[in-house]
């Protein structure tokens, strides 16, 4: 009897997406509960869900990402683009706000929270100037950000499917970035041990102005990322099998 209903329960899954049994449903409209539910999702299921399309946040792998790019108006000094990068710790978000979560879709929906500790590493190409400093090199690099909050704004539209169910078509999100410390780690700059040192020394020091200098590009990076794993979970998982009626 229990393998029937957990192959009803697999089949149903498959076939429509919905959340596992460890994962409460909230009332539409309970934004307490809806910001807790995604949070529980995150912590429970680190390595994703593919029931309802969610990718592992614990470990994402990216390649070829441009951070900065030298424009010509002089409003950015440096490209720095990074071959590969490994981000840890998406999965440690904490969600603590989520607007518009009603019955009836609203065109915005809003998520807010914080992350603890953002672990990047990577394999870095730069060359321009920071901080009023030329700068150049390629080689491995590491970022810590540290309590990074966030603020996302998703657009949205509601898809009637064949199913006979309500799907959220997710236009584009918009995401705004705080971060209360970083810590940055660029080897081989100016293919330079001593000089590569000295001068992570002072983009240590100087966290914040390498912050507000590469904001632009880390927060499209981050647009473009919560959009692509939204949209999986939104193709997947209907809007009324999110809630509990
Ligand atoms: C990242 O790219 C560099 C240079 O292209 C390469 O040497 C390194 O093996 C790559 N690392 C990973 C994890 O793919």
């Amino acid at each position: 009897m229990r393998l029937t209903l957990f192959f009803c329960y697999l089949w149903v899954a498959l076939v429509t997406g919905q959340l596992p049994p460890d994962i409460e449903k909230c009332e539409a409209g309970d934004s307490t509960c809806i910001a807790e539910t995604v949070t529980r999702i995150l912590r429970l299921h680190p390595k994703g869900l593919a029931s309802i399309g969610l990718d592992a946040l614990d470990s994402i792998g990216f390649e070829n990402v441009i951070v900065s790019r030298i424009e010509p108006d002089g409003s950015a000094t440096l490209d720095l683009r990074f071959h590969n990068l490994t981000v840890r710790g998406f999965a440690d978000s904490t969600v603590a706000e989520a607007k518009g979560f009603e019955a009836e879709l609203p065109r915005v929906l809003e998520i807010g929270g914080w992350i603890p500790l953002l672990k990047l590493e990577g394999f870095y190409e730069m060359h321009g100037s920071l901080l009023s400093m030329p700068i150049q090199g390629k080689g491995q690099a590491q970022v810590e950000i540290k309590e990074c909050r966030f603020r996302c704004k998703v657009r949205a539209m509601e898809q009637f499917r064949e199913d006979g169910k309500r799907y959220v078509e997710i236009a584009k999100v918009k995401c705004l970035l705080d971060v209360q410390g970083m810590h940055l780690n660029f080897k081989n700059l100016f293919n330079n041990p001593e000089l590569s040192d000295a001068m992570n020394d002072v983009a240590n020091a100087k966290w914040l102005d390498i912050w507000h200098t590469l904001r632009k590009g880390i927060t499209s990076a981050v647009d473009q990322l919560v959009e692509s794993i939204l949209k999986r979970v939104a193709d997947k998982l209907s809007y009324d099998d999110f809630y509990r009626n």
